[in-house]
């Protein structure tokens, strides 16, 4: 079913503005589930989720219900989370361990970890039947796989359409992000730790993609949170005295325009993006003792140099996953309707380094990130009023002018200076594109 056509979605989308449809209409909800998600590369879970095999995780995408699992090979496979028999949810809860087989939780067929079909009971019931059990007729009882699937360094992605981009393609050279997050633990490892915190937003999805490079919000919406903070702790403190982690996380994010614009932004093609390619909030954290040595040791002293002196921002692989390397934190979009949103908040060990940064990534996450954060809320009171703002009579035009030029006709992929909105308008762009592209396919 096509909702909008072809002229219709380019219509949307200009170079430097965009229709306020595009965050208040459920048509193109609609459309963006059944064409922009889909041939999306969409982050699904870490492997360090389901560590032994039989664990699962299972998670909607683009409205599928999905379950992913360790199988006993070693590798993680994805497939439906649909019984072949009549369609009920193999699994309900978000995380777990299987038994020797998935068994549905109706008739009992069973299938493999991979998602192949096992066994009915009483089989002899369907002898004679299309569906006697055959060889043939095995792989059509089987779950629908997931064929499109990609394990780059932990981070499992899916591609559920059939159509669209490879992984490597999709996301090129953005991947450095997580090459760096990932080379920040000395054992080349990473492993979720401190749970994961679930934050419904009522918004539309693509205000919090956008937030994450929009380096011109801080200063004003935390100035009421992180600016207080900041502003107690030096009622009473000297500029030079020690601080506590919490003081030196709250405070870069009410630092000036000029420090967000020397950051610098990176583009690149099909969304992704991020900020920070000079230095950024994360820049100026205390050491932690021994980790340096600790790193150099496996990595040797010139890599391990180059591998903390990289303190991204945010990194977005859109349309999904939100990074931030330097402090072991991501933040990954579950879209549910044009105005919901689920934020799913996880954090990660640097296996090899000590518990103090997970101490670090799990404090960041309470105070910046949780449903009981400080900072979050201040962003999720400016999508609800944006939300409600764009839902009333107006201009019908959301303003990506910030920084642009001309030459974006050829391409965006390049290094901005920070505060430009030309991340928002990179993913934009890819919005419009991957949605006619796969339009396209559809109608052959
Ligand atoms: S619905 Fe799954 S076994 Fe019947
Ligand atoms: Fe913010």
């Amino acid at each position: 079913m096509t909702i909008l056509t072809a002229d219709e979605v380019r219509s949307l989308v200009r170079e430097d503005e965009v229709h306020r449809d595009l965050y208040i209409s459920p048509t193109v909800f609609e459309l963006e589930m059944e064409h922009l998600w889909p041939s999306s590369w969409v982050y699904l879970g870490h492997d360090s989720q389901v560590p032994e095999p039989g664990d699962y995780v299972s998670v909607d995408i683009a409205r599928e219900p999905l379950i992913m699992v360790r199988d006993r090979d070693g590798s993680v496979c994805a497939m439906k989370n649909r019984c072949a028999h009549k369609g009920t949810k193999l699994v309900t809860a978000p995380s777990g361990k299987l038994g020797a087989a998935i068994r549905c939780p109706y008739h009992g067929w069973t299938y493999g970890y991979d998602g192949s079909f096992r066994a009915f009971p009483l089989p002899k019931g369907y002898e004679g039947t299309r569906i006697e059990l055959k060889d043939e007729t095995r792989g059509a009882l089987g779950l629908t796989r997931v064929d499109n699937l990609a394990n780059y360094r932990g981070f499992v992605f899916v591609r559920l359409s059939d159509h669209g981009l490879s992984f490597e393609d999709y996301f090129g050279e953005s991947l450095t992000s997580i090459d760096n997050m990932v080379g920040r633990a000395p054992e080349g490892r990473l492993e979720i730790a401190g749970g994961v915190l679930r934050y419904m937003h009522n918004c539309n999805w693509k205000m919090f993609v956008e937030n994450l490079n929009d380096t011109m919000h801080p200063m004003v919406a935390h100035q009421s949170s992180a600016g207080t903070a900041k502003s107690l702790w030096y009622a009473e403190h000297g500029k030079d005295e020690p601080k506590p982690m919490v003081v030196e996380q709250f405070e870069p994010f009410v630092s000036s325009y000029e420090f967000f614009d020397d950051m610098g932004i990176r583009t690149f093609d099909h969304g992704h993006s991020y900020s920070g390619v000079h230095f950024s909030i994360h820049s100026n954290y205390s050491a932690v003792p021994g980790y340096f040595e600790s790193l150099c040791d496996s990595l040797g002293e010139e890599k391990a140099r180059e591998v903390l002196g990289t303190n991204r921002h945010n990194t977005v692989y859109y349309p999904s996953l939100t990074i931030k390397g330097a402090i072991q934190a991501i933040r990954v979009a579950r879209p549910i309707a044009h105005d919901k949103t689920l934020i799913e908040s996880w954090t990660f060990r640097l296996v090899g380094a000590s518990d103090e940064h997970l101490k670090r990534t799990l404090t960041y996450s309470r105070i910046i990130n949780a449903p009981t954060s400080v900072v979050g809320h201040d962003d999720l009171q400016c999508y609800r009023a944006i939300q409600e703002g764009l839902a009333s009579s107006g201009r019908d035009w959301i303003s990506l002018h910030r920084g642009h030029s001309q030459n974006e006709s050829n391409g965006i992929a390049g290094d901005y200076n920070g505060t430009n909105e030309v991340s928002m308008r990179g993913q934009y762009r890819a919005w419009r594109d991957q949605i006619l592209s796969s339009m396209e396919a559809a109608h052959g």
